[in-house]
C-alpha cells in the first residue's frame, strides 16, 4: 500500500464500490444486512466507498487504515457522527467538539477519570454490584430464571448516575426511563415524526435535558464549591476557562453530562453481558478465571488488586476483541486525500472499523475462536492500532480506565461468589446496532457457588 498523503493527482480513481440510490444510498442495506461490510471488503479490498446516512462514505479496513484515520485527527479528518447521533447528543457534547475546544474540554473532563478519582469510585461500584447480585439471586429463585441484559443495563446506569452525577438508583428514576427510548433512536434515520424511533428519541432528549437541568441547578444551590469533588459533575461545575475565567454554561453542562451518562453505561452493559455470555460458553476459561480469584475472596479490592489478576485482564481484552461494544467511528474528510492509490474527496465521510479489525484473520489468527491466551504478555506483539476497543489518537475513549475498572470489579465479584448457567431455548445471536446484545436478553439461572 502506498504512503497516504494529501492528494496531488486529481486523476486518481475514487475507491471502488457503489454510492447506491440517490439520497438514501445504501443505508437500508447497511442496517439490514449483517454482512454488508464483509461482503464489500471481500469484493473491493481494504478500502471501499458506499453512501450511508445521506453521505458518500469510505470504509477503511485493518490496523493500517485505523492508524491513518486515528493519527490524522484535525488534519485530514474531523469527528462526524451520523445526523441522528449529532442531534441526539447535542452540539456541545465532547464527542462532537473539535480542535482547540475539544482539547480544552478533554483536559477538564479527564480529571474525573484519574487514578485517584477511580480509586474513590470502588466502594460505590461494589455496593451497587452487591445489591444487584442479591436481587438477581432472589429473582432467579422465585421466577426460575433471570433475563440478565436489561438488569445489567440498570446496574451500569446506576453506577454511572451515582459516580458521574451523584444520583442514587438512576435506572429507577425518570431519567433512566427516558434513556432507554433515547438510546433506541440514536442510530436511526433522522425523520422527526411522532411514531419514528428518531422522533421519540428527540422528544426524550428534551425530557433528559430537563431532568439534568433540575439536577444541576439543585447541585449548584447545595454547595457550589465543595472542598473535594464528589463526582464528575462537581469537577465540571468547578472548572474555569484558563483565559476568560468563565465556567461551563448550563447548556454545555447538560450536553456533557448526557454524553458521559450515555457513553458511561451503554457500552459497558454490552461489554459485561458479552463477558457473562462468553465465559459461560467456555468452561475452561471460567475455571481458570475463577481459580485466579481465590486469594481475593472476602478481601477489599483496590486498583492494586487488579494488577494481580493477569488472566482476568486477558479475558476482558479478549471479550472486547471478540465483541467490541463500539463497531467503529465516523470522520469527515477535511481535504482531498490519497490512500492506497485512491482519491478520497473532501467533504466525504470515512469510518475506521473496530469490529472488522478485531475479526480480521491476518491480525488475529482464528478470529472466531474465543481465546484469552492470545493476550498473554508474551503473545502481545501485535501491530499498533489492531486491538482498539476504545479507539485511539486524540479522541481515544475518555472513560476507558473507568470502564476497565467497572468490568474487572464486576467480573471479580461474580467469579468469586456466583454461578450462572445459560438457559436452553433462547436466541444467543447478537443484535449489533447500536451496541451488541444477545437477541433474547441473555436468560440465565443465577445461583451462589
Ligand atoms: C467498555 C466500555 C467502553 C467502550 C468500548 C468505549 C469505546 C469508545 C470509543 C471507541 C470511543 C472513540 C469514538 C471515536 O473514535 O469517535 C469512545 C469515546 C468516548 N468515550 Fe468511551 N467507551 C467505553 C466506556 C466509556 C465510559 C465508561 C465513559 C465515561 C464514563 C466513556 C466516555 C467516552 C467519551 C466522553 C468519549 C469521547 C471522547 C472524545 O471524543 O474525545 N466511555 N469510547
Amino acid at each position: 500500500m502506498t504512503a497516504p498523503n494529501t492528494v496531488t493527482d486529481a486523476a486518481l480513481p475514487q475507491p471502488p464500490g457503489t454510492l447506491g440510490l440517490p439520497l438514501i444510498g445504501e443505508t437500508l442495506a447497511f442496517f439490514t444486512d449483517r454482512s454488508f461490510v464483509s461482503k464489500r471488503h471481500a469484493q473491493y479490498g481494504p478500502v471501499f466507498k458506499t453512501s450511508i446516512f445521506g453521505t458518500p462514505t469510505v470504509f477503511f479496513k485493518g490496523p493500517e487504515g485505523n492508524r491513518f484515520i486515528l493519527s490524522h485527527e484535525n488534519e485530514y479528518f474531523r469527528v462526524s457522527w451520523p445526523p441522528s447521533v449529532k442531534t441526539l447528543l447535542g452540539p456541545l457534547s465532547l464527542a462532537l467538539q473539535t480542535g482547540h475546544v475539544h482539547m480544552a474540554r478533554r483536559q477538564l473532563l479527564v480529571q474525573a477519570f484519574q487514578p485517584r478519582a477511580l480509586s474513590g469510585y470502588i466502594p460505590a461500584m461494589e455496593e451497587i454490584g452487591d445489591r444487584y447480585f442479591k436481587a438477581w439471586l432472589a429473582q432467579s429463585q422465585t421466577k426460575g430464571q433471570l433475563t440478565w441484559y436489561p438488569q445489567l443495563r440498570d446496574y451500569t446506569l446506576d453506577v454511572a448516575c451515582k459516580l458521574l452525577i451523584g444520583l442514587d438508583n438512576g435506572s429507577k428514576t425518570k431519567l433512566g426511563e427516558l434513556f432507554v427510548s433515547w438510546n433506541a433512536g440514536l442510530f436511526s434515520l433522522p425523520i422527526n415524526l411522532p411514531w419514528t424511533a428518531f422522533g421519540k428519541a428527540f422528544r426524550n432528549r428534551q425530557g433528559l435535558l430537563h431532568e439534568l437541568e433540575r439536577l444541576i441547578v439543585q447541585r449548584q444551590a447545595e454547595d457550589a464549591h465543595p472542598a473535594e469533588a464528589r463526582d464528575a459533575l462537581d469537577i465540571m461545575l468547578a472548572a474555569r476557562d484558563e483565559e476568560t475565567g468563565e465556567g461551563l454554561s448550563i447548556e454545555e453542562l447538560k450536553d456533557q453530562v448526557l454524553l458521559l451518562l450515555f457513553a458511561g453505561h451503554e457500552t459497558l452493559t454490552s461489554a459485561i453481558a458479552s463477558f457473562c455470555l462468553l465465559v459461560a460458553q467456555h468452561p475452561e476459561v471460567l475455571e481458570k478465571a475463577r481459580a485466579e480469584q481465590q486469594p481475593f475472596i472476602g478481601q477489599p479490592l483496590t486498583l492494586e488488586s487488579f494488577k494481580k489478576m493477569p488472566y482476568l485482564d486477558c479475558v476482558i481484552k479478549e471479550v472486547m476483541r471478540f465483541s467490541p461494544p463500539v463497531g467503529g467511528g465516523f470522520r469527515e474528510v477535511l481535504q482531498d486525500i490519497e490512500y492506497g492509490g485512491y482519491r478520497i474527496p473532501k467533504g466525504w465521510s470515512s469510518l475506521y472499523q473496530i469490529a472488522a479489525t478485531h475479526s480480521n484473520g491476518e491480525v488475529f489468527p482464528e478470529p472466531d475462536l474465543f481465546d484469552p491466551s492470545r493476550f498473554d504478555e508474551t503473545a502481545e506483539r501485535r501491530a499498533p492500532f489492531s486491538h482498539i476497543p476504545f479507539g485511539g489518537g486524540l479522541r481515544e475513549c475518555l472513560g476507558k480506565e473507568f470502564a476497565r475498572l467497572e468490568m474487572k470489579l464486576f467480573a471479580a465479584r461474580l467469579l468469586q461468589s456466583y454461578r450462572w448457567e445459560l438457559l436452553p431455548d433462547q436466541d444467543l445471536s447478537m443484535v449489533v446496532v447500536p451496541t451488541p446484545k444477545p437477541r433474547d436478553g441473555l436468560k440465565v439461572k443465577f445461583e451462589t457457588l
